[in-house]
């Protein structure tokens, strides 16, 4: 089965059980590959994610000249080169469909004394680098896209890029980041200003390479021009994967689970939260820090759910997450309802249509608007289900089958690898009878 083909079938009902690890967080496993590849000294990485997504910023950076031995059970050694020290590719640097390695690369790259092409697969071909380019350039950078401002993205080197203080017009950690990244070559301060908080790894993981990073409320400075020193990454669980466990124990009557060694920073939890507004049973426990990133094991047992209108603070916090709440909010008592989350029509897919589609195929009512969708809460029945190659509306409708009357299939599954390698497998040992 070719991989556009791959499908999942999932049988109705089930509960959720037992305690589980889900692979490493993306974003942080993202930016050590970054982080490590421009250190001075060696860095070891654990607990790394090997999704496709991951493995492209990787294999960037070995196209880089710089040497990374692994990825072995999670474990990457990072031989660092400097800030200075990376090489000229020879060919066009291909990112799969990964938007957060272009955004962020796009800015490291725009610094450097060669020129490069980054290229993605269809979807990330799709995708708004405007973004990252308009900001980029104000320092200094060029760079092309297409027309549309979307990838291919061609930097020039040798370009002297300047600080700059930047409003964000989007709450973006990829377009912070990539400003930040920049603003390590730039002559004087580069400030970004957020419109609400985004994740911050980039922020405590310079921080923890011994990068002094300011940050003042939603403002964010770097001052360019001093060193990163190699450091060791112990990569958490990424709350995003559990994301889908959370909702899946939530809505499946009897579930008990518990998710071990899960990132909780507390720009990445607002699907705890807004789970919790809507009754759900979700508790941390052994809160613990681990190199600069909070952890906790995080139990979950099943719970009557109610509608919610989801609170517009919560957005940025839980960007990642909302196809896996709108399977909680189409199993909830009442009516759901998102506003201020435009950014969802700009994923890996047009996730407001893409789950809007799949939910009404379920015989869900759902609405979707410009900025949001309205969710009515019903008894889900069967039917197929279109990922849009999307690995988190794929892996939202798998858990939506817990609930359903009859079989659920979902197609064009095989990007759920960019994310979660393992979750059939996984999913299965915790209580779901997913076949592919
Ligand atoms: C990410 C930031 C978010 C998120 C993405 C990962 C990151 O994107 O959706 O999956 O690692 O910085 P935006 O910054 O575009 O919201």
């Amino acid at each position: 089965m070719s991989g556009s083909d791959l499908q999942f079938t999932v049988t109705p009902g089930g509960q959720l059980h037992g305690e589980i690890r889900v692979p490493g967080d993306k974003s942080i496993s993202h930016r050590s590959i970054m982080l490590g590849s421009l250190a001075e000294g060696v860095t070891q990485v654990s607990g790394f994610l090997e999704g496709e997504d991951n493995l492209a910023t990787l294999n960037a950076f070995r196209m880089l000249g710089v040497q990374i031995d692994g990825p072995h059970d999670g474990n990457v050694t990072i031989h660092g080169v400097g800030l200075r020290g990376l090489k000229a590719p020879t060919e066009p640097i291909y990112l799969g469909n990964s938007g957060t390695s272009m955004r962020l690369l796009a800015g490291l790259f725009s610094a450097q004394a060669f020129d490069c092409v980054l290229t993605g697969d269809a979807s990330l071909s799709k995708r708004p680098m405007r973004r990252v380019t308009v900001p980029l350039e104000k320092m200094g950078a060029r760079i092309e896209t297409s027309e549309a401002g979307t990838p291919p993205v061609k930097i020039y080197g040798g370009q002297k890029l300047s600080a700059i203080d930047y409003p964000l017009p989007v709450a973006s950690a990829q377009v912070k980041s990539s400003i930040l990244l920049a603003g390590l070559y730039a002559n004087g301060q580069t400030c970004v200003t957020e419109p609400a908080p985004t994740r911050d790894h980039t922020e405590r993981m310079l921080r923890g390479f011994g990068y002094d990073v300011q940050s003042n409320g939603n403002r964010i400075c770097v001052q360019g021009g001093g060193k990163l020193t190699a450091t060791n990454i112990d990569v958490p669980a990424d709350i995003s994967s559990t994301a889908f466990f959370m909702v899946g124990a939530s809505i499946a009557e009897g579930s008990d689970i518990t998710l071990q060694h899960v990132g909780i920073n507390p720009t990445r939890i607002g699907v705890i939260n807004i789970l919790q507004q809507m009754g759900a049973n979700i508790t941390l426990h052994n809160e613990r820090e681990v190199g600069g990133e909070p952890v906790a094991d995080i139990r979950v047992q099943s719970a009557h759910l109610k509608g919610i209108a989801i609170p517009e603070d919560q957005v940025p916090l839980a960007i990642d997450e909302f196809p896996a709440i709108f399977v909680a909010a189409a199993c909830a008592e009442g009516e759901t309802v998102l506003t201020g989350a435009k950014e969802l029509r700009v994923k890996e897919s047009d996730r407001i249509q893409a789950m809007a589609d799949g939910l009404i195929t379920l015989g869900i009512d759902a609405t979707p608007t410009e900025d949001g969708i309205v969710i009515q809460g019903g008894k889900m029945q069967g039917g197929v289900i279109d990922s849009h190659g999307d690995h988190r509306i794929a892996m939202s409708f798998a858990m939506a089958a817990l609930q359903a009357t009859d079989t659920i299939t979902i197609r064009d599954c095989a990007n759920v690898n960019t994310s979660f390698p393992g979750f059939v497998k996984l999913a299965n040992t915790a209580g779901l009878a997913i076949s592919q």
